[in-house]
């Protein structure tokens, strides 16, 4: 499973393409926001630092203005992959830019019919949200398990990223059930490198050196 970054914020991405793990980001239109710069400028500077997949997620609500959107994202960068929405607009969208040669990340993807369409329709990515899932009490692992089943049995190339991740759990058991990706906030980042033990045997051994006699 690779791991991508779930921001658009210049200096987190930065330091975790400097981890030298990183292999794409996602953006959508909230993170964008928060990051507050210029949208066309934050995405190509993210490309130019992340040398990987970069998703900018279009605003339009109908299938014409959807792929004005997409046609203009994908020039921006050769890296960009037009982010959809997992509605009707957003599947014939993504068929029009893939018959174009443009790769698409379908999103806000809730369902296995969902991600079958998608994939159908051409999609690069298709991104399951775990954590909104399990916001309203369903099981979101189980979500990546099944489109993962189903993708394999009729050997659909479309990739999975796994998304809306809260929990280092999320991303162990997202990499378990063989997602292709996992997309993640950078908050996260620390929690997966840190352990308690680590720390203390650096630090027994650190101190072992210096005190050796030879
Ligand atoms: C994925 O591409 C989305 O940007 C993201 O994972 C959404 O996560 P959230 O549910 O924490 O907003």
């Amino acid at each position: 499973m690779k791991f991508y970054i779930d921001s658009a914020i210049i200096s987190e991405i930065t330091e975790i393409a400097n981890w030298g793990i990183l292999s794409g980001v996602t953006t959508n239109p909230t993170l964008i926001a928060q990051a507050g710069q210029n949208f066309k400028e934050t995405i190509i500077k993210i490309c130019e630092i992340a040398k990987g997949p970069v998703s900018a997620e279009v605003t339009a609500e109908n299938y014409q203005e959807m792929i004005e959107q997409g046609k203009e994202f994908a020039n921006w960068h050769e890296l960009v992959v037009v982010k959809l929405p997992c509605n009707i607009n957003g599947l014939k969208a993504c068929r029009y830019l893939s018959s174009q040669g443009i790769p698409t990340n379908l999103t806000l993807c809730f369902s296995v019919n969902q991600a079958l369409l998608c994939a159908r329709a051409g999609a690069k990515y298709v991104s399951p949200f775990i954590g909104r899932l399990e916001d309203i009490n369903e099981n979101g692992l189980n979500l990546i398990e099944s489109i993962r089943e189903v993708f394999t049995v009729h050997s659909l190339k479309t990739e999975i990223i796994a998304a809306s991740i809260r929990t280092p759990q999320h991303i162990t058991e997202s990499a378990r059930l063989g997602a292709n990706i996992a997309t993640i906030p950078y908050k996260l980042f620390a929690n997966l490198i840190k352990h308690p033990l680590t720390d203390s045997g650096i630090d027994k051994f650190m101190q072992d050196w210096k005190n050796r006699n030879n």
